[in-house]
């Protein structure tokens, strides 16, 4: 009778193959080869206001949002995965599902991510989103879509709220929090020049802006808590 392979003995085996290459397998002492990213490779690091190749800067009013992921004791959770979605200056959505998606900007990112460092710590570049038609009587305020996930904590989608728009206390989605829940998504962004000199300088250097932030940018703290997987 043909002995069948566990997944595992055939890999094992595919290590003693020397010289003739079998399709797609490993060999002992070489690694898989490297190869161009090409121009499709996704882009979605923590500048939404740099896209690969362009060379205009979106439009709109940059914003950087930064914060920390902490789990329920307080303590920074390293190596979190903190992605973020939004709309470009005109309210659109990089998704084939909007219907004005044709007039996009281009030179928007539209998604990012970041993972935090080893003191629970994120940041992103990116623009105001705009307010955009839910409905036809009901407009969305302006909102940054928020992701975390680590192994261990259960995932968090949540959104972030700009402090002062009067289209907060009109929307259903915000309105569905309990009142007193509503601060914790809600962030005061300040002007550039307005925040403590270290920390524009921290946020700048994980840009690599040796300049600093710039003047007219606004900056917001959007901390995060996540729950430990019981
Ligand atoms: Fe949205």
């Amino acid at each position: 009778m043909k002995k069948k392979f566990t997944r595992r003995e055939a890999l094992a085996g595919s290590f003693l193959i020397t010289g003739a290459s079998a399709l797609g397998e490993v060999h002992a002492g070489s690694v898989t080869p490297a190869q161009t990213e090409g121009p499709f490779y996704p882009d979605m690091d923590n500048d939404l206001t740099q896209v690969q190749g362009a060379k205009k800067k979106p439009a709109g009013k940059f914003i950087y949002v930064h914060g920390a992921v902490y789990d329920k004791e307080g303590k920074p959770v390293e190596r979190a995965v903190v992605e973020i979605w939004q709309t470009d200056n005109k309210g659109i959505y990089n998704h084939a599902g909007d219907p004005r998606h044709p007039e996009r900007d281009v030179n928007f990112q539209f998604f990012g991510r970041c993972v935090t460092n080893e003191k629970g710590q994120y940041s992103f570049k990116t623009i105001k989103p705009a307010a955009y038609g839910a409905s036809e009587n009901w407009q969305r305020p302006p909102h940054i879509h928020y992701k975390v996930y680590r192994r261990g904590f259960e995932d968090l989608t949540t959104q972030l709220y700009f402090a002062g728009d009067p289209l907060n206390e009109k929307d259903g989605i915000y309105k569905k929090l309990p009142k007193k829940d509503r601060a914790s998504v809600t962030v005061q962004f300040k002007p550039a020049n307005q925040i403590d000199s270290d920390l524009a300088r921290a946020i700048a250097d994980g840009f690599g802006q040796k300049k600093g932030l710039e003047k007219e940018t606004f900056v917001g703290k959007f901390d995060i808590v996540i729950n430990a997987v019981a």
